[in-house]
């Protein structure tokens, strides 16, 4: 989740007025950061690895004026944190550049296509071919050039784009990225979000997928997707800056519960290869002789991500048919566990710095077991270390309590199984589409299932005095529970237990009173039955029952106190939907009690420490 932030000013204070607008978007996290202004006809570009602070020491220290400029944070997804790799990218003549966020999906393609016609590459970005890409198509009309050139990308950006033969003007295109325009006296801005643009301008226009906009330090173009000017709306923002910071929400679990269909779409972006019937996992390393020569599957995680790992044994089960452990990582380091040199050890974490998932890690390593790290932060330890990745693409999560970067490692592991699944003949092609299709259509389900927002509130109203909590789930779905469990307590400091529904009677039924509500999780499944009936075991024993089923399921609301419905989907899906209304649940309940719900008490968003 890179940041975009361009400026064009009467003022020779741009690049200030960048570093500025960076400053406001750190929220998003970033590896890296780079501006570039237009000096005496020329494009000069400063770029720095690692904090903000790196990149204005360097201007200050350049002493760099202009009254144009675009820069950028960058949140690495291909290529390293590294000064190369970090925006804004030019063309090959050095006159057009270019800030991109978002993923290019055919950029290897047209990557090849461009160095065919001798165009030649200093990064390993995905961005970079934009730059190219615009450079062969200009032809003195630089939002022509920009119009033509996105028609050629698949995948998603938000890009700004400076030519230095038009020092007075800007160019931004957006698909499947969010990009604004801000309108200033006599300036205007492009941002990534509102909040790069706050300090100097409450008027915004929110662009379209596919529009491209044409900025002049007095003057705003919108162009549709051929080329016709079209009239645009400007939106009055009366946030303060750190109501900006977070959508406007007022919690930034609640923003990254909501950014959820987003970030499902992101991490299937490019990976879904339905024409060949394949699971594109790019920096995977394990090819299909060696994905058939696996002889079983460690998984190491910490927490939420050890959630994550468990729903990931039953996705590798079913549809890998490959035997899968799931070990607490610090557990794991210490067991002296049986390491088969034909194994593998997938680690998930979603900071990529866990201590103890580190350690375990290097422990597998150096007994020569093969090991995928499941990462959301490029460049972190495990992503770096480990012989093979999957990156996540949920984009920073500020929230302590782990929401978004959750989902998206059961997408990856999902991704994963299907991938091995293919490789070792459990699927077929045909079967391999059809959950490729079921993919596609998720992050729309899970759009929908946040309209139970209003509904769960309820619940957590009527709730949110209770002392203990109880859920209880099955199957795949019995991690969820335990992830129900491990968010309401995090955040709003209510005792809870996460059980497989079918262990209820061999202990914790006896917990069960009047006081005690518990949540279940009776979605349509092959256990369906069996959960409802430990549902009438705790009902008969006076325990208030919130009963997460699907629309359209009478019989819940028959043996619920509360029901929370949400769409019927494939089994596979089914804990990615249902975890939604649990990490609400959490939410609401802790906002209800006034806990401090994104820095809860003693817990560190990263566990860095054994
Ligand atoms: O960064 P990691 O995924 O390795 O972190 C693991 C746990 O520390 C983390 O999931 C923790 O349980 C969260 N607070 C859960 O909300």
């Amino acid at each position: 989740m890179c940041g975009i932030v361009g400026c064009v000013t009467s003022e020779r204070n741009a690049p200030y007025l960048l570093v500025d607008g960076l400053r406001r978007l750190e929220y998003r996290g970033y590896d890296s950061a780079g501006l570039a202004v237009i000096k005496d006809g020329e494009i000069v570009t400063l770029r720095e690895v690692g904090k903000l602070n790196n990149l204005e020491s360097a201007l200050k220290a350049s002493g760099l004026g202009g009254t144009i400029g675009l820069g950028h944070t960058r949140w690495a997804t291909h290529g390293r944190p590294t000064q190369v790799n970090a925006h804004p990218h030019r063309d090959g003549s050095g006159k057009i550049v270019v800030v991109h966020n978002g993923i290019i999906e055919n950029f290897r393609e047209l990557r090849a296509e461009l160095r065919d016609q001798g165009h030649v590459f200093a990064s390993e970005t995905d961005s970079e071919v934009i730059a190219h890409l615009i450079e062969s198509c200009y032809r003195g009309d630089l939002a022509q050039a920009v119009l033509e050139a996105t028609r050629r990308l698949e995948g998603a950006y938000a890009i700004g784009v400076m030519h230095a033969d038009h020092p007075e003007m800007l160019v931004g295109a957006r698909k499947d990225g969010p990009l604004v325009i801000g309108l200033g006296e006599n300036e205007n801005f492009l941002a990534s979000d509102v909040t790069a643009a706050l300090e100097h301008t409450s008027r915004f226009v929110y662009l379209d997928d596919g529009q491209v906009a044409e900025l002049t330090r007095d003057g705003l173009r919108i162009l549709d997707a051929s080329g016709h000017e079209q009239p645009y709306v400007q939106t009055n923002i009366a946030w303060s800056l750190a109501q900006a910071e977070r959508g406007g929400y007022p919690h930034f679990m609640l923003k990254e519960i909501h950014e959820q269909p987003t970030v499902i779409s992101d991490t299937l972006l490019g990976r879904l290869d339905e024409t060949r019937g394949e699971i594109v996992l790019d920096d995977l390393g394990i090819d299909d002789e060696a994905a058939r020569a696996i002889s079983r599957i460690h998984i190491i995680a910490c927490g939420t991500s050890w959630h994550a790992g468990h729903v990931a044994k039953f996705y590798i089960e079913q549809l890998a048919r490959i035997p899968v452990e799931v070990d607490y990582a610090s557990e794991y380091r210490y067991r002296d566990p049986i390491l088969d040199p034909d194994g593998l050890v997938v680690a998930i974490s979603q900071s990529g710095e866990t201590a103890d998932t580190i350690a375990a890690m290097r422990m597998a390593r150096q007994a020569g077991v093969r090991v995928v790290g499941v990462c959301n932060v490029i460049g972190s330890t495990i992503s770096r270390e480990a012989d093979g990745s999957i990156m996540t693409h949920a984009g920073p999560e500020i929230g302590v309590a782990s929401t978004k970067a959750f989902i998206s490692q059961l997408v990856a592991l999902l991704l994963l199984a299907l991938r091995l699944g293919r490789a070792r003949g459990h699927l077929s092609v045909d079967e391999l589409r059809r959950h490729c299709l079921e993919l596609r259509q998720l992050p729309q389900v899970v759009e929908n299932v946040l309209k139970t927002e209003g509904r769960v509130l309820e619940v957590a109203r009527r709730f949110a005095g209770a002392q203990d909590f109880l859920f209880i789930g099955r199957g795949m779905n019995y991690p969820i529970a335990l992830e129900g469990a491990l968010k309401l307590k995090e955040i709003s400091y209510i005792h809870a237990e996460g059980y497989p529904s079918g262990e209820m009677k061999h202990g914790p039924i006896a917990l069960i009173d009047e006081r005690m509500p518990v949540v279940a999780i009776c979605t349509r499944s092959p256990v369906y039955e069996k959960v409802i009936t430990s549902v009438e075991e705790a009902r008969v024993r006076d325990a208030k029952m919130i009963v997460i089923g699907n629309e359209g399921d009478e019989k819940i609301t028959e043996i619920a106190d509360e029901t929370i419905f949400v769409p019927h989907v494939a089994e596979i899906l089914s804990p990615i939907v249902n975890v939604v209304p649990l990490q609400l649940l959490a939410y609401f309940v802790a906002r209800e009690r006034g806990c401090d719900v994104d820095q809860p008490r003693n817990l560190a968003k990263s566990v860095t420490v054994e």
